[in-house]
């Protein structure tokens, strides 16, 4: 296999830095939007034929060094005890959301049994293209899930679950540990399906003050990392000036969103690997724009332990172009 992304993750040497992009098999690309014609996005990820086919369209057209599975962060809302459909122009609606402090820790059900269809997938690619290139598993962080599973629809400030923690700040930790425990076998189970590379998207809990990430999250990414037996990143957003938080969770590689600069992380995180950070709004702009400001992340993140990918997920309407540019500068960079 082409192991780039795994021996960057590694800390290692690479001629080149490997590159992949956060929601790269979205909707900036038409045939995603073909497909969306005929299938809802649930229907989309929960058949394995159809998200195999999804997963793969970056892969025509880029040729990235991994392939992230198409799936969503929610798909464990369900073993949860969670419904949840996403609904166009507002997002991700969770329609039994929690009520009340009371209702902190429901029934889990089977998470190998409920997600056989994220496995499936995982072996399909794996048969398909895993010598060519990183199959990426993913899953998202207590913090996350907790927001959407909370406020029961996207929330800018995650007011619904912050306000529990100030309240009930028992029930705000039954809910994140019960949480953990089901992310951390459903990883397990990725890497078992065949997931080269695991990433821990708890995307929203840079929200919480450094006390608080430090006493709920910390130990919990701590629990749901330690152990998994393939190179694990953990993208956390605003987390600039606290990345040494990052580093304490026992992920491989630290993920970091445009608002940090690249020479600045190197500093502080020392030989820790890093992902990242092109703003995802710079491949609006002219070709040769995406190229230098992407050299300049190479050059800054240097030979070691540097995977290439975005501050954070492709905007929906990126052109691709601009994708193009961004993967080819790393394609064609040699140190
Ligand atoms: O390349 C890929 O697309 C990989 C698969 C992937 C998706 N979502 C597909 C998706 C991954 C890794 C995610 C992660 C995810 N999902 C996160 C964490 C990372 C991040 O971006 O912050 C979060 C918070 C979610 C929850 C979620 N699901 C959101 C916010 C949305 C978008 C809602 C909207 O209408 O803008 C979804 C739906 C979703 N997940 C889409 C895709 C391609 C869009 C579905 C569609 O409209 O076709």
């Amino acid at each position: 296999m082409d192991d780039l992304l795994v021996r960057a993750a590694r800390g290692e040497h690479t001629e080149r830095p490997p590159v992949w992009m956060m929601r790269q098999a979205g909707r900036h690309i038409p045939e995603y939007r073909e497909i969306r014609e005929e299938y809802s996005f649930l229907e989309a990820i929960k058949t394995p034929a159809v998200a195999e086919e999804i997963t793969l369209l970056p892969w025509e057209y880029y040729r990235p060094d991994g392939l992230v599975m198409f799936s969503d962060i929610l798909t464990v809302l369900e073993p949860l005890g969670f419904s949840y459909h996403i609904e166009s122009g507002v997002g991700p609606v969770v329609e039994n959301p929690v009520d009340g402090p009371d209702d902190a820790d429901r029934a889990v059900g089977d998470v190998r049994e409920e997600l056989e269809y994220v496995g499936a997938l995982l072996r399909r690619l794996t048969e398909r293209v895993g010598d060519e290139t990183a199959i990426i598993g993913f899953a998202g962080g207590p913090f996350t899930l907790a927001s959407y599973a909370v406020a029961g629809e996207p929330s800018r400030t995650h007011r619904p679950l912050r306000a529990l923690r100030a309240r009930h700040p028992d029930a705000f930790r039954a809910l994140l540990d019960s949480f953990a425990e089901v992310v951390r076998e459903y990883l397990q189970f990725q890497i078992d399906n065949g997931a080269d590379v695991l990433q821990l998207f708890d995307t929203y809990a840079g929200e919480l003050t450094t006390a608080d990430y430090r006493e709920f999250l910390l130990p919990l990414h701590q629990r749901i990392l330690d152990g998994l037996d393939v190179p694990t990143i953990i993208f956390v957003r605003r987390m600039n000036g606290r990345l040494d938080l990052l580093e304490e969770t026992g992920a491989d590689v630290v993920s970091l969103d445009w608002t940090t600069e690249m020479a600045t992380a190197r500093e502080q995180l020392g030989e820790t690997p890093v992902q990242g950070n092109l703003d995802p709004t710079a491949l609006y702009g002219e070709t040769d724009a995406v190229r230098e400001q992407t050299r300049e992340i190479i050059e800054a993140a240097g030979p070691e332990g540097h995977i290439l990918n975005l501050g954070h997920g492709v905007h929906k309407d990126t052109p691709v172009d601009g994708v193009e540019a961004f993967v080819e500068t790393a394609k064609d960079w040699q140190w």
